[in-house]
């Protein structure tokens, strides 16, 4: 039997209109706080001023970064980190999808070193300022996890990073916050969510806890990720989607993820504009071709809950399903391109193959079955 030891210290608080408590909540850290966002979409909506307002009201002084871009840069995360040392912060707020509260993260734990957040990939962090995520897409996870992932602008290497203390303290997950997500970004989050429940589930450090949590968050997706992206007002699929985002966040933070993220990461690291989850949908159906034999139980028994139906098929026949299924999805979310179509130039797949080794060795290492750098590179060129 398997040994192992999971630790997950998040108070998550969740539901509609949850943001309202945002004051009360953050006041117990700190009365001087820094909130991280992106550049438009908490502008446009209202939420940033809603929630400057809510902490004004508790007594506290409110800093905002909103630098903060998709695929966020290593630069963006020392030049916050450099504010919250100038005004003293005492606790960070990361308000926004995965980019704003993995750069939360990072400028929590850049704040308190004296040194670029990059060489924090290599020296391990013990101490951070308190941080609160206050999500805005069903996505990534971050919301409930210890990951962080960033970007070197010069050289396009993207990979995460995570220590115990950039967990955040409490996780203000309100559905009412995501409602307002347009189809694309819809799609592409909550085909992460996919992602992350079929990689912690197939991966070699999956357990029983990671996989209670797939399971979940499975069922909760497997009836709203459309629903979602084709009722963008069904508050029951946005809510769903929320919950199912931040299972499957508490599953990657116990078994991690494979090698479709090991792809993915060099390819929006060296093609900032390409959304994390639409790059995993390009990579999807090739790597799930390609560990099938490794953990077929696996994905039969996804198959199974997904409902197909089993027939006579034999159990390829039957593993090969849910593979069909998944193009189906894809094609429903109109995810289903090909690498070219995102913009990526073919004499850039050896540099991707490459960086998927360097930095998200983790994940290669992770995956159901044994892959070397040729095959990654073929992996990309049939997804291509
Ligand atoms: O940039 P802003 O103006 O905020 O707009 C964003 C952005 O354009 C917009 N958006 C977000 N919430 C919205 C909204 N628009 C309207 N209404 C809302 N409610 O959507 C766009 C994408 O946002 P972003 O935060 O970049 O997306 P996502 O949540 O997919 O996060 C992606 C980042 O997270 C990392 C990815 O690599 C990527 O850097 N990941 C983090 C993980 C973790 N911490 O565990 C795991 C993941 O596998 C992933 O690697
Ligand atoms: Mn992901």
């Amino acid at each position: 039997m398997k040994s192992f030891t999971i630790y997950n210290p998040v108070k998550i608080h969740f539901g509609n209109g949850m943001l309202a408590q945002a004051g009360s909540i953050a006041k117990k850290y700190s009365d001087n706080i820094l909130i991280v966002t992106g550049k438009n979409s908490m502008q446009k909506t209202g939420t940033l001023d809603k929630l400057v307002k809510i902490l004004k009201e508790s007594g506290i002084t409110v800093t905002v970064y909103d630098g903060i871009t998709p695929n966020p840069t290593a630069t963006e995360i020392d030049e916050a980190a450099k504010i919250a040392k100038q005004k003293k912060v005492g606790l960070i707020i990361g308000l926004g999808g995965g980019s704003p509260l993995d750069s939360a993260k990072a400028i929590a734990v850049a704040a308190k070193g004296d040194i670029p957040v990059w060489e924090y990939l290599k020296t391990p962090a013990n101490d951070a300022l308190p941080i609160i995520t206050i999500v805005s897409t069903s996505g990534t996870g971050s919301e409930v996890n210890r990951y962080s992932v960033m970007t070197n602008p010069a050289t396009g290497e993207k990979p995460g990073f995570g220590y115990e203390c950039m967990y955040p303290k409490e996780a203000i997950i309100d559905p009412e916050i995501t409602s307002s997500m347009p189809p694309y970004v819809t799609a592409a989050t909550g085909f992460d969510v996919f992602v992350h429940i079929f990689e912690a589930f197939t991966g070699k450090a999956k357990n029983e806890f990671s996989s209670a949590y797939c399971m979940q968050a499975f069922y909760l997706l497997k009836d709203n990720l459309i629903k979602a992206y084709s009722e963008p007002d069904n508050m029951q699929a946005r809510g769903d989607m929320a919950l199912a985002s931040a299972l499957a966040g508490l599953a990657i933070d116990i078994s991690g993820v494979s090698i479709m993220h090991a792809m993915e990461h060099p390819v929006s690291g060296n093609y900032p504009n390409i959304a994390h989850g639409a790059g995993l949908a390009v990579l999807a159906l090739e790597s799930m071709k390609y560990n099938l034999n490794a953990c077929k139980r696996d994905y039969i028994l996804i198959a199974h809950h997904f409902g197909i139906k089993r027939a006579d098929k034999s159990d390829d026949e039957y593993a090969m399903s849910l593979i069909e299924k998944t193009k189906e999805i894809l094609t429903a979310l109109n995810l289903n391109v090909r690498l070219k179509d995102l913009g990526v130039e073919k004499d850039k797949l050896q540099k991707i193959a490459k960086e998927a080794f360097a930095t998200m060795g983790f994940a290669i290492d992770n995956n159901p079955a044994v892959i070397d750098e040729k095959g990654v590179l073929k992996l990309l060129e049939n997804s291509y």
